[in-house]
């Protein structure tokens, strides 16, 4: 994959902490910025003792903090406006010492307090004395930090600075920088396409007070757009009734009926590369729907509803290019179900879930699903959060993406 323009404009924290390696750190943070990234230098008191702050400064553009009582540089409580705009906080090199503070949740600097304050992902590139690497202490923190999600660079062997030969010397800025750039291309898979989403569910008005509807979240379907939009694509989510906001960075269209919906599909649907419809839809509107609240009276109330389209069933006669995938709700004949709609729906595959299972359907944060493909196979998933059956379905679309790729050339 080209790294293209992964890092342009990421905004990364720099820790440089106290060890002889601190000099590379200013290669380090010359690269990031050749990358396209912004770089914010954090050094602790022990790093200034070996490269100078005026260094970073320069090499960066940008303000360095030395510490949690100088001079402002951004507005807002300084750790916590650092801590809150970083993509990505690297720490190299990282000394035995801020590692064990880590470990912890010492935050006694600038440089621990940041990183205990961010939500941002964190790389530690260690580098120390081998004997000081591998002391049972050392790996213990370090498993601690691993545990809870942060990503051990590990160091290089080589000659170290104290005269001896074994591992502990940070790893060359270029390999430093490559591994934070293949972070940030990571979830650009899906760049430069178009994926569009359904989610929630579609109702039908009865009066002007009531409606029929259903128990779809949207979560599934939000779900989906969320990681699409993660991976890169531009991610239109045509949400029916759901309690959920609008999708931070993909364009959320709201709808209440399924003609509203398919309105919006429609008008999205020619130059999208997939569908993914996760909407429950509303499969009958009320035939005459009131201008007026319609009074109750002693007498029983029967209304006639009407089919409405099925919007997937339009897409699959009209698909040319398009990848579609459908989801199959069901309480019963599960498998049966699915496939007949998958071949009745032109579908590339369909996701099947029982919905009377514990741990899957509408409203919970988990499901269990079985994908369904074209060529009959089934593959069945256990329960797993609704964020990873996203990851599970967008995988699959990949594949097919890929498969036609390989197909063209
Ligand atoms: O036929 P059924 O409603 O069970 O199929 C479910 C799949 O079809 C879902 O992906 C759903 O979003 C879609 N669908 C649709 N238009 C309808 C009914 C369902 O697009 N009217």
């Amino acid at each position: 994959m080209s790294s293209g323009h992964c890092m342009t404009g990421k905004k990364i924290i720099l820790g440089v902490t106290g060890g002889i390696a601190a000099y590379k750190a200013v290669e380090v943070a010359s690269r990031l910025r050749k990358a396209g990234a912004e770089v914010h230098v954090i050094m602790t008191r022990a790093a200034q003792e070996f490269v100078t702050e005026l260094t970073f400064r320069e090499i960066t553009g940008n303000p360095v903090n030395t510490g949690m009582w100088g001079k402002v540089a951004h507005w807002n409580v300084e750790h916590i406006a650092l801590a809150q705009m970083a993509d990505l906080v690297l720490v190299a090199p990282a000394t035995a010492n801020l590692i064990a503070k880590l470990s912890i949740g010492m935050a006694d600097d600038m440089l621990t307090t940041t990183i205990l304050a961010t939500r941002a992902p964190v790389f530690l590139a260690p580098a120390m004395n081998s004997n000081m690497f591998s002391n049972p202490v050392t790996q213990k923190n370090l498993e601690t930090l691993r545990a809870q999600g942060m990503e051990i660079i590990p160091p290089a062997s080589g000659h170290l600075a104290c005269g001896v030969d074994g591992v502990g010397r940070l790893p060359e800025p270029v390999d430093i920088v490559a591994r934070v750039e293949e972070y940030f291309c990571q979830g650009q898979s899906l760049k430069g396409r178009k994926i569009l989403v359904t989610a929630g569910g579609t109702i039908a008005p009865i009066d002007p007070v009531r409606f029929i509807g259903n128990r779809s979240s949207g979560k599934m379907g939000y779900a989906v757009a969320e990681e699409a939009a993660r991976r890169g694509a531009e991610v239109v989510l045509v949400l029916g009734v759901s309690a959920l906001p609008d999708l931070g960075n993909a364009r959320t269209i709201r709808v209440e009926t399924t003609e509203e919906m398919r309105q919006a599909v429609l008008q999205e649907f020619s130059d999208s590369d997939a569908v993914i419809k996760a909407a429950a839809v509303a499969d009958y509107r009320v035939k005459q729907v009131a201008g007026q609240k319609i009074k109750k009276s002693d007498d029983d109330w029967s209304i006639d509803l009407v089919r409405n389209p099925d919007i997937l069933y339009e897409l699959g006669q009209k698909k040319e290019h398009q990848v579609l995938v459908g989801f199959a709700a069901e309480t019963q004949n599960l498998m049966e179900y699915a496939k007949k709609k998958l071949a009745k729906k032109n579908l590339d595959f369909i996701v099947a879930n029982d919905v009377t299972m514990p741990g899957a359907g509408f409203q919970g944060e988990t499901n269990i699903a079985r994908l369904v493909f074209r060529d009959g196979r089934a593959e069945e998933h256990p329960m797993m959060k609704k964020s990873e059956l996203a990851c599970v379905i967008l995988d699959h679309l990949e594949g097919i993406f890929r498969e036609r790729c390989a197909r063209v050339e």
